[in-house]
């Protein structure tokens, strides 16, 4: 397999981006109904970049059901390796040809349950570029690393981690998405400028770490808790580009309202 050329993929416009992660919900018809939905009611937006998370199960029926509109497919996980004896395992070529775009990787909950580290991750990251996805690195701290006063050197460690050995060119290409874990599913969101500030340390780490506009030209996204009622004081922060939505993004009206607070 010979390195997807990122250099023809053209380069968009800076533009948010709403990403839902399903997780583990949704059989692939109910998956087909909430994306049939989102279809409906999200036809007249164009200047916000919706992505479409749902299980391994769903995606041929999401893709299904989004044809013909805006709306981005990706995965929540993926093997590093194009193919072999992975019992249980799903390569990126599988996403690829079933029309993701992209993979959501290092997502905590893989981390804590599924025992993924910083050189998984790493490996998982380098094989989605080179089969053309884009990576949605998810990086945060637990409440105790927070308490301590841990935060910027677990997001270090994930994002060196993470990013290790990488082209600069390359990481530009990525999306990362801030999730604090202590934010995850419990209703505690990470006020605007929490947020904000954690993800102006991941600009000037990346900056550091590959070209000063490495920085900026990465997307990151803010996860954990975004509802309706919190999303557009989040989206509103200048470091913040866009949303990772675990429960708010199985309703497709809550997701319309999150998807909405981003024009
Ligand atoms: P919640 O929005 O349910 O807190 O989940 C966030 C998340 O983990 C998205 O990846």
């Amino acid at each position: 397999m010979s390195m997807f050329d990122w250099s023809k993929e053209c380069k968009t416009m800076k533009i948010p981006i709403i990403a839902g992660n399903w997780k583990m919900y949704k059989t692939h018809k109910e998956a087909f109904q909430l994306a049939s939905a989102l279809k409906q009611k999200l036809a007249d937006v164009d200047r916000t970049k919706v992505v479409l998370c749902p299980p391994f199960t769903a995606l041929a029926s999401v893709k299904e059901a989004i044809e013909g509109s805006h709306i981005l497919l990706g995965a929540q996980n993926m093997h590093w390796e194009e193919k072999g004896a992975y019992t249980g395992e799903i390569s990126p070529q599988m996403l690829l040809t079933i029309g993701c775009k992209y993979v959501i990787l290092g997502h905590s909950e893989r981390r804590s349950y599924f025992f993924e580290t910083n050189e998984t991750v790493n490996l998982k990251v380098k094989s989605a570029l080179e089969f053309g996805l884009i990576p949605i690195v998810c990086v945060g701290e637990r409440l105790e690393e927070r308490e301590a006063n841990k935060t910027e050197q677990v997001i270090e460690d994930h994002v060196r981690g993470a990013f290790k050995d990488l082209a600069a060119d390359l990481v530009k290409r990525c999306v990362i998405a801030y999730e604090p874990v202590w934010a995850i599913g419990t209703g505690k969101t990470a006020t605007p400028s929490q947020a904000n500030e954690v993800h102006l340390f991941i600009r000037e780490l990346l900056s550091s770490m590959f070209d000063k506009d490495c920085g900026q030209d990465v997307n990151i996204l803010y996860g954990g808790s975004v509802k309706p009622e919190n999303s557009k004081e989040l989206l509103e922060m200048s470091d913040i580009d866009g949303a990772l939505v675990g429960g708010a993004s199985l309703d497709a009206e809550s997701f319309e309202k999150i998807v909405r607070s981003a024009i």
